[in-house]
């Protein structure tokens, strides 16, 4: 992400009043990338009509420089408990201190990624939001809170901010530039080549591997995936992922069309642009048939003729509602709630896209060029009679084989990189299909020969079913290549054993090694591994570094801020 800085731009001469600025600065904050990539696509569309584009992450950003902002255009997801991404974490804290500057020449409008299963849905969002207006600044449009299907809506507001901006510049008589010589100066810029496969045109890539990693009687299965990117022209590092476009399973989807008694080639519009599919067709890969959600069971009550629905999304039923929801599915929701006074069309357009699955990237691409490996845990449980699966992670363990096709495209992730300089030590910390990442990591050192040390802590559950990858760590072990490994299986022990238990074990070390400028990489687990890993190294801190508890957290704050201590959590 690069910064400019906005002062020196040069000034626009203007006969009456200033003219409304053609400088506009985008923030983002984002985990997985998603927002990085909105963030970048807005860029392109506002240089195409000849803004002026200052694009940053909220960590790269210098705050001292907000005060001369005059259009900021703010993308952010929101995660676990309505927390900040990681490199939003200090521009939010920021924001919400006392040294916040006054924003009164400010305009801005705010995107909000989130995902509506979630209680603090796009608070992250909403965050900001209502700080940049507390602090004076003027909403230039209204916020847009997205739920995992984002594109339609980002690209509303996409649409919304630039038609805003562009009425500021006109409703300024003599506004720098008219529309004709903007649209002339657009056709002329310089454009960065876009890579053909996207996020929004995915690559069919075929299946080369597909592998059970996990031994017979384990209580998991977690496979191993290689695809061809062969002649797709995709780049992609250490660190970044991939994303899959999964189909439903077949079964389920006719299960729904029988209990809904639907016609499944009956024609469905399936977009704005007003594509069709067949119900059966956008059924298995446009809708999200395995979820539901409050604000999908208030959007379904008026079509259905059944009272119990209406009962259940009143007011001080919530938590009636969070029991339903649990481990249920479109199937159960139109079986329980029948009789259903809508067309198939009409129901269906209340279900949200399916939204691509994101697996950290297994492989390096200088060890396996023209391929991508994934390592896939299978989710599999058993909930009100039936047995469910991961739409994703279910269709590559049961329907796909070698020499079929998945749609994919590769999802940067800047927040989760090696180190530049080959001789900076790591520390990976990744148990279960956290593991991947790291795969990913020593297979590059090895191939470009990187000289620094590096340091793998690895948990499962039993040693002899799910040590994942377990002969390639110990030939880079025995090579070299991986200079410490600690595991932990914590089911072979009467007491469980996890990876800070082992950190905790080497604290002294640990901390020589923080001490000598390693960077710490936690993968895996968002809910309790990442926040017990976190907790661990604070403990170290205190212990090995005399620090208190204060000392330790910032510790750590700042060596995330000098991305020495990066996630890549799920
Ligand atoms: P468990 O399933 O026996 O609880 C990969 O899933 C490994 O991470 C498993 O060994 C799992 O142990 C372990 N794990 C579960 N919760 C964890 C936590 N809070 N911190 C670290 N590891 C954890």
């Amino acid at each position: 992400a690069t910064l400019q800085d906005v002062s020196e731009a040069a000034p626009h001469s203007q006969p009456a009043g200033p003219a409304p600025s053609k400088e506009v600065t985008i923030l983002f904050g984002s985990q997985t990338g998603n927002g990085q990539g909105l963030a970048e696509d807005l860029s392109q569309k506002l240089k195409a009509q000849n803004y002026n584009v200052t694009l940053s992450s909220m960590d790269d950003f210098k705050t001292n420089t907000l005060k001369k902002v005059e259009n900021l255009f703010v993308i952010v997801s929101t995660h676990g408990e309505g927390d900040p991404p990681d490199n939003a974490l200090s521009f939010h804290e920021f924001l919400n201190g006392r040294r916040a500057p006054k924003l009164e020449n400010l305009k801005f409008s705010v995107l909000s990624l989130g995902d509506t299963s979630y209680e603090f849905f796009c608070q992250t969002g909403k965050d900001f939001d209502k700080r940049l207006e507390e602090l004076g600044g003027e909403r230039l449009y209204e916020r847009v809170d997205c739920d995992v299907d984002f594109d339609e809506s980002a690209e509303e507001w996409f649409e919304g901010i630039i038609s805003s901006l562009n009425e500021a510049q006109e409703a300024s008589s003599a506004g720098t530039f008219s529309t004709s010589e903007a649209q002339v100066a657009a056709a002329g810029a310089p454009t960065a080549e876009k890579p053909a496969y996207s996020r929004t045109n995915p690559f069919k890539a075929e299946l080369l591997e597909n592998i059970n990693l996990s031994g017979r009687g384990s209580n998991k299965e977690t496979r191993h995936l290689e695809l061809s990117l062969e002649d797709s022209n995709l780049q992609f590092e250490p660190g970044d992922s991939v994303g899959i476009y999964p189909e439903n399973d077949p079964e389920l989807v006719n299960k729904l069309i029988d209990e809904m008694s639907w016609d499944p080639d009956e024609q469905i519009v399936i977009n704005k642009k007003g594509e069709q599919r067949s119900l059966r067709d956008a059924l298995l890969s446009t809708y999200e048939i395995t979820v539901l959600t409050k604000p999908l069971l208030e959007k379904a009550a008026p079509l259905s003729g059944n009272s119990e629905l209406h009962e259940l999304i009143k007011e001080g039923h919530e938590e009636q509602l969070k029991d339903y929801i649990y481990g249920r599915d479109i199937v159960d929701l139109g079986r329980d709630f029948s009789p259903w006074n809508v067309p198939a069309s009409e129901f269906v357009s209340i279900l949200r896209k399916i939204p691509p699955r994101l697996y950290s990237i297994a492989s390096s691409p200088t060890a396996n060029p023209e391929e991508v490996h994934l390592t896939v845990g299978t989710v599999r449980y058993d909930a009100h009679g039936r047995e469910r699966m991961g739409v994703c992670s279910g269709q590559c363990a049961e329907r796909t084989e070698p020499g079929d096709t998945l749609p994919v495209y590769i999802q940067r992730n800047p927040n989760f990189k090696l180190p530049e300089d080959h001789e900076t030590p790591i520390i990976m910390v990744g148990p279960g299909t956290g593991a991947a990442p790291f795969r990913s990591f020593i297979e590059e050192r090895e191939e470009i020969g990187a000289e620094g040390k590096s340091w793998l802590f690895f948990g499962e559950q039993h040693f002899t079913t799910d040590f994942l990858y377990q002969v390639e760590w110990q030939r880079w072990l025995k090579e070299g290549v991986l200079t410490k490994m600690d595991v932990a299986f914590s089911r072979d022990t009467e007491e469980k054993m996890y990876v800070q238990h082992r950190m905790l074990e080497k604290s002294q070390e640990f901390y020589n090694w923080l001490l000598e400028g390693a960077v710490v990489y936690v993968c895996g687990d968002e809910q309790y591994m990442a926040s017990d890993v976190h907790e661990a190294m604070k403990t170290i801190l205190q212990q090995e570094g005399g620090m208190n508890e204060q000392e330790a957290d910032s510790y750590l704050e700042d060596m995330q801020q000098q991305k020495r201590y990066q996630r890549d959590v799920y």
